[in-house]
């Protein structure tokens, strides 16, 4: 099948790749230039394992292809156009349309000669889906889909290529729409469900997802709280949770908050939208006041473990992305920690195996930055390690390093991922979450 996928973004490009090594012809457009010129040469402008060797692969068997402006010859030439422009948060908490709706209006205007879908891979607003289809899209040769993205960053292609649901909202009486998008996906179909819905019903489906894997988040970082009031340990706590059926285990690591361009947008839009039908929404806004709370723990356990007075205390932090294997650091809980602590005057050393080059250009020299190949060096004389993220580089960490370059030092473990064991033994105040 020959699709455009319009935005090469995290999204776009995961999915631009993904279809493509399912054996479509795959042109992806790209406005940002100097990303296009870097896609067309194969080279990738954020860290996504896999992603970097599966592109080059597919660009030098010419499945997939990169461009600027998308015109009427490329429309004619799409059975199939993937919206995945990038909807970020406005400051009044809705989801920014403009880019996708400059674009829409675009393709509104061209010539229809046979039947095109149109599918919405972005996450938007309840309802964008059928305004598009009846404001802009009137005439029945265009298909407008909802179809809902669930990748989650460090394992996206993975999640792509073995996904747990396919959501194709449409209208249902549209079966041209979902036999297309049915055979998009036929090489998945033996391992995802594909699941027929209203347009709307797909569109709620991703915020409704979003925000109960965030609360998820958010409630156990509320029970660490408790927790480590009473002195219970959450660790366990956690794992007698996921035994439960109606439980189960994922996303119950209490940590620093959650972190990244999804779940507080998301969240902060389904706020917006209930709003907008004078509907409640206490649930949604205690998910966000949690995490907002969350994100000054590690500070408070700093104060706590060394001082009040942080100024001129050398601080080290492990882990600045929002999560391991990934360099992105938007909404990253170690940027709050950071901020904070520059407030407080202290020295403060950063490090991470992937968001080094990220950090820079948010923060510049407001921090010392350690050696990335050697993360212990930055332990020497420090007063405090942090650790933020769990990469599979610190969990593996050597203990006994830490009192030999720092023996002072408390080890404050944002992600209860470190052996405690190993600490007592080398006698190293070591502080977890719960
Ligand atoms: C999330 C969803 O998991 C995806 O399904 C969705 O497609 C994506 O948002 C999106 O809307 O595009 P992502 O933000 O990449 O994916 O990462 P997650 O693995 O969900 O982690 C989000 C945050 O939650 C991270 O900061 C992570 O450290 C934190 N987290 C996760 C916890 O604090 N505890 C946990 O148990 C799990």
């Amino acid at each position: 099948m020959f699709v455009s996928v319009i935005g090469a973004g995290y999204v776009g490009l995961v999915t631009a790749v993904g279809l493509s090594c399912l054996g479509h012809d795959v042109s992806c457009f790209e406005s940002d230039s100097k990303k296009l010129v870097d896609l067309q040469s194969g080279k990738l402008t954020f860290f996504e394992p896999g992603l970097d060797e599966n592109l080059k692969k597919q660009i030098e068997s010419n499945k997939i292809s990169f461009k600027s402006e998308f015109y009427q010859a490329d429309f004619d030439k799409s059975q199939m156009l993937i919206i995945a422009i990038g909807t970020p948060q406005l400051e009044n908490g809705e989801p920014d349309m403009n880019n996708i709706n400059s674009f829409l209006q675009r393709v509104c205007k061209f010539s229809v000669k046979e039947d095109k879908v149109i599918v919405l891979k972005s996450t938007v607003p309840i309802g964008t889906g059928d305004s598009i289809k009846n404001n802009l899209f009137p005439d029945d040769k265009i298909h407008v889909v909802n179809n809902p993205e669930f990748l989650r960053e460090g394992t996206a292609l993975g999640d792509f290529f073995n996904q747990n649901r396919i959501i194709i909202g449409c209208d249902l009486n549209d079966g041209y729409a979902f036999e297309i998008m049915e055979e998009l996906y036929y090489n998945l179909k033996s391992k995802s469900p594909i699941l027929r819905m209203d347009r709307c019903s797909a569109e709620l489906s991703k915020y409704a997802a979003n925000a109960m894997i965030a609360s998820r988040i958010s409630f156990m970082n509320d029970m660490s709280e408790i927790s480590e009031a009473f002195g219970a340990n959450i660790d366990s706590v956690r794992a007698s949770m996921g035994y439960d059926d109606r439980i189960g285990p994922s996303y119950l690591n209490p940590g620093a908050g959650f972190g990244g361009s999804c779940f507080t947008k998301d969240v902060n839009a389904l706020i917006q939208l209930s709003k907008k039908k004078c509907v409640r929404h206490p649930m949604l806004s205690a998910i966000l006041d949690s995490n907002y709370m969350q994100k000054r723990v590690p500070l408070r356990k700093i104060k706590k473990s060394i001082g009040f007075d942080l100024k001129g205390k050398k601080i080290t932090i492990l882990g600045l992305a929002f999560k391991p294997k990934t360099d992105d650091m938007r909404d990253a809980p170690s940027l709050v920690l950071i901020h904070d602590l520059i407030d407080h005057n202290a020295k403060i050393t950063v490090h991470d195996p992937k968001a080094m080059d990220n950090a820079y250009s948010i923060l510049g020299n407001k921090v010392n930055y350690g050696d990335i190949n050697d993360y212990y060096h930055s332990f020497i004389g420090t007063d405090a390690i942090v650790l933020m993220t769990e990469w599979d580089e610190y969990k593996c960490m050597d203990v006994k390093k830490i009192k030999i370059l720092c023996p002072k030092a408390v080890f404050i473990d944002m992600r209860n991922c470190m052996d405690e064991n190993e600490f007592r033994k080398n006698s190293i105040q070591y502080i977890k979450v719960g």
